[in-house]
C-alpha cells in the first residue's frame, strides 16, 4: 500500500483529496494540518517523514491570499519558497515522490494563446512571484517531483469565488463581475483525482505539468453560468479590472494549455461547464446536510 502525506489539510484541495481518498483504497492517507505540519519548520517535516516511510507527499499547503501577499510578502516568501524548499530537501532525503501545485499567477497574462510549460514566465505580484520560486527550488533539489500549475480553483470546500458567488445570489440584487480577464475555471475535486492517478499509476514522468479544466472564459462569464445554474434573479453587471483595483494586479488572460499532461497520463479533461454543473449538485449536497 502507497502511503501519501497531505500538508495543508484544511485547505480547498486537500479537503478535495479527502473527499475522494475512500475511492482509493491501495492508497494510505496521512493528512497533516499547518498546526501538526508546518512547512516553514524543516524540524516539524523532519519529525513526520522520520516516523512514518512515506510513498508521496502531496503539497496543499500554500499561502494563497494574492491581495494580502503584496503587504506580507515575507510571509508569502516563507510559505510558498522555503516551506517548497524544506519539503524538497526531505522528500529527497526519505525518497519520497513530491506533488506540488503551482499557479497561472506565474505569467504575466499578455499572452493571446495558451500558455504551455514552456512559456516563459513573468509574474505580476508577490503571490505569483513566491510561487514560481517555490517551482524553482523544488525542481533544483529533487529530481522525483511533479509540480502542477492549475487555475481558478473552485469546490464545495473552503472559500472559493463559486462559494461566493452562490451566497451573493441569494442575498444580493446585483453584483458587477469583470470581464476582461480570462482564464479556465477548474474544480478542485478533478484537480484531485488527477493528482491520485498520478500516484495510481506510479508514473515516473516527473516534471511541471499544466491542469486545468477546458474552455477559456471571464470571470463575468463564469458568474453568469453560475447564477443561471443555481436559479439566481440576481442582476449580473459586467465592468473592467480598473473599475474594480485590486492591491495585486492580475493577469489578464492565463489559460493553461494542458495537451502535456492530457498525452502523458491520457487524461480525458472535462469541460468547465460541466464541472461546475457538479460542483453546485455537491455544494447543494453539502449545505443540505451540513
Ligand atoms: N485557489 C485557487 O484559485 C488556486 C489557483 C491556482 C493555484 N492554486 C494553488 O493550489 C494549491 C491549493 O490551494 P487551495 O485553494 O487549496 O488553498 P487554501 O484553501 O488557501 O489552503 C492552503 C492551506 O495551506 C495551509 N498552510 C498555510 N501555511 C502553512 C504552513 N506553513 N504549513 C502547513 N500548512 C500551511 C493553510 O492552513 P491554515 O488555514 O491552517 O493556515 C491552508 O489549509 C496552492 O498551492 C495554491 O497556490 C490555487
Amino acid at each position: 500500500m502507497l502511503k501519501v502525506l497531505i500538508t495543508g489539510k484544511d485547505g480547498q484541495l486537500a479537503q478535495c483529496v479527502k473527499s475522494i481518498s475512500q475511492q482509493h483504497p491501495s492508497l494510505q492517507f496521512i493528512f497533516k494540518s499547518s498546526s501538526e505540519l508546518d512547512i516553514t519548520n524543516f524540524k516539524s517535516i523532519e519529525a513526520a517523514f522520520s516516523l512514518k516511510q512515506f510513498d508521496y507527499c502531496i503539497n496543499c499547503a500554500a499561502y494563497t491570499n494574492v491581495d494580502k501577499a503584496e503587504s506580507e510578502s515575507a510571509l508569502a516568501h516563507k510559505i510558498n519558497v522555503t516551506g517548497a524548499k524544506n519539503l524538497a530537501i526531505a522528500c529527497h532525503k526519505y525518497n519520497v515522490t513530491l506533488i506540488h501545485v503551482s499557479t497561472d499567477f506565474v505569467f504575466d497574462g499578455t499572452a493571446t494563446e495558451p500558455y504551455s510549460e514552456d512559456s516563459a514566465t513573468n509574474p505580476l505580484g508577490i503571490y505569483g512571484k513566491t510561487k514560481l520560486e517555490g517551482e524553482t527550488e523544488i525542481a533544483k533539489i529533487l529530481n522525483n517531483h511533479f509540480i502542477i500549475r492549475t487555475s481558478w480553483l473552485y469546490s464545495e470546500f473552503g472559500n472559493n469565488f463559486l462559494k461566493t458567488m452562490l451566497k451573493f445570489g441569494k442575498e444580493r440584487e446585483q453584483i458587477s463581475v469583470v470581464s476582461d480577464q480570462v482564464g479556465s475555471p477548474t474544480y478542485a475535486v478533478d484537480l484531485a483525482h488527477v493528482i491520485l492517478r498520478l500516484i495510481e499509476s506510479k508514473s515516473k514522468s516527473y516534471g511541471l505539468y499544466h491542469y486545468s479544466n477546458k474552455g477559456a472564459i471571464s470571470w463575468y462569464e463564469f458568474a453568469g453560468e453560475i447564477f443561471k445554474l443555481s436559479k439566481s434573479p440576481i442582476i449580473l453587471n459586467e465592468i473592467e479590472s480598473k473599475d474594480y483595483p485590486t492591491k495585486a494586479v492580475r493577469p489578464k488572460y492565463s489559460v493553461l494549455d494542458t495537451i502535456k499532461i492530457e498525452n502523458k497520463e491520457k487524461l480525458k479533461i472535462l469541460n468547465w461547464k460541466i464541472s461546475l454543473e457538479t460542483a453546485i449538485t455537491n455544494v447543494n449536497r453539502s449545505t443540505k446536510y451540513s
